[in-house]
């Protein structure tokens, strides 16, 4: 059994309003009681945190609340933004952060992650940093350049990452609402190679009990094979999860792989290798 944990998150993205925000909420827990050994987590727009994390509020299946971004600061002029703080008053315990998205859409770098990040651990919020490479990039083949220049840039020297729970979710942007997944050696060579670049940020120890997850287009149906990998701690789930049964037919897909497995991560193998 491995040490580090598996994690299965929803991400809704701008989808859903409160009530069938709310109505999935309460739906969940019971769709996946009885599942051991995953870690579930939920992400809703802002304005649904509260709410969300209400309806889950003491039920026997712990499921719990992330934002899908935060500010970098605490408290300030920044119209429209949300702190890392007023996630956690909402109820939330986990942050998303430099989803491929929010790297497209608002600019987002490594500078200012790694302060969004350090924003989140202040916080106690669990941070989960987004990294992933382009259908471009990776036809340049230039995939470890970006995936080593994401993980260091926002985690060198950030030893208290580990710390905080920090997870690192492996997001192809080709993969990512496209129907196209990572073949299950694609994710897990990518992972690997994360897993070394974490060694070199934040230390062997740390990196080695870090989850890394996988994200791009999993559903029920691929998610055996996708997430079969030994460095694969997971996933990342957008489209799919936006239907609580077709999300927790995944968490319970990943329960089966989190019981059959034993880990031997490859990190600093892989990395050494690849990066040469
Ligand atoms: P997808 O999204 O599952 O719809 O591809 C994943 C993500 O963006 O996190």
């Amino acid at each position: 059994m491995a040490s580090r944990a598996v994690l299965a998150i929803a991400n809704w993205k701008m989808n859903k309003g409160l009530a069938e925000a709310v109505a999935y909420a309460r739906a969940l827990p019971a769709l996946i009681r009885g599942v051991r050994g995953v870690e579930v987590v939920v992400a809703p727009a802002f304005v649904h945190i509260a709410p969300v994390a209400q309806a889950l509020r003491g039920k026997r299946v712990a499921v719990t609340v992330a934002g899908q971004d935060c500010h970098s600061e605490t408290k300030g002029a920044y119209t429209g933004s949300v702190s890392a703080g007023m996630l956690c008053d909402a109820g939330a315990t986990v942050v998303i952060l430099g989803h491929s998205e929010r790297r497209r859409d608002f600019a987002e770098d490594e500078t200012l992650l790694r302060a969004k990040l350090q924003a989140a651990l202040d916080a106690r919020l669990r941070p989960i940093l987004c990294v992933g490479e382009t259908l471009a990039e990776r036809r340049r083949k230039t995939t470890h350049v970006v995936l080593k220049r994401q993980v260091e840039g926002a985690l060198d020297g950030m030893a208290d990452a580990a710390l905080g729970g920090l997870v690192v979710a492996y997001e192809p942007v080709w993969a990512i609402g496209t129907g196209e997944t990572a073949t299950a050696d694609q994710a897990e060579e990518a992972i690997a190679f994360i897993r070394g670049a974490l060694e070199r940020a934040i230390g062997a120890s740390a990196a080695a009990g870090t989850a890394i997850v996988y994200g791009g287009s999993v559903t029920p149906e691929n998610a055996a094979v996708v997430l079969a990998g030994a460095n694969v701690d997971g996933a990342l789930v957008g489209g799919a999860s936006l239907d609580p049964e077709s999300f927790a037919a995944i968490v319970r897909r990943l329960a089966t792989i989190a019981a059959g497995r034993s880990v031997a991560p490859v990190g600093r193998a892989a990395y050494n290798r690849r990066s040469r």
